[in-house]
């Protein structure tokens, strides 16, 4: 699923999911709610930008309130997925070198990604990245990021 290309507000706090834990704004992101809170494994790819990640996933993030409500207001429980946690990988690039350039992203990947009953297994960050081609120059990334997908489906398989 390609974020940029879905039709997602972003959340406009006015707590509607306050009543029943699902976001009350009707757009493209009812769908991906659903197919979240069925999946046993998670993959966010996101760029760098000013130190975090993109605004299409920060919208996506932040529309996952809904689940905040639903886990901590109305249920007080995890969501709960056949009583195992959901495995995430998180994918990111950024244009720099600094040796902090994903520690403010990564913070709030695991808060999100515990929001969705989700532990962060693995993330691959790759720096020095900057234009579409940059990456071509370092197949062993393609490679990486091509074998953690398969291996996040072997690890999920191994969950069931
Ligand atoms: C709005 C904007 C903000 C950015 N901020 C950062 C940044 O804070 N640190 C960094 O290293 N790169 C930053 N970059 C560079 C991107 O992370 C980099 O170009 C990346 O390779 C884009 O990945 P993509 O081509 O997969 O979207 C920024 C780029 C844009 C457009």
């Amino acid at each position: 699923m390609v974020l940029r290309d879905l039709n997602m507000s972003p959340c406009l706090e006015i707590y509607g999911c306050k009543e029943t834990g699902r976001c009350v704004i009707q757009d493209d992101f009812q769908k991906v709610y659903d197919q979240i809170l069925a999946c046993h494994g998670l993959m966010l790819a996101s760029p760098i930008f000013f130190y975090t990640v993109s605004a299409h996933a920060k919208i996506l993030m932040d529309r996952c309130q809904a689940l905040w409500a639903k886990r901590y207001w109305l249920e007080k429980t995890p969501i709960g997925r056949c009583n195992h946690t959901c495995k995430g990988l998180f994918i990111s690039v950024g244009a720099t070198k600094g040796k902090k350039l994903f520690d403010g992203t990564l913070l709030s990947i695991r808060y999100f990604f515990d929001v969705l009953d989700t532990e962060l297994w693995r993330s691959l960050l790759y720096r020095s990245l900057d234009f579409e081609r940059d990456v071509l120059v370092h197949p062993e990334y393609l490679k990486e990021a091509y074998r953690a997908g398969k291996e996040l489906i072997h690890a999920i398989k191994n969950m069931e």
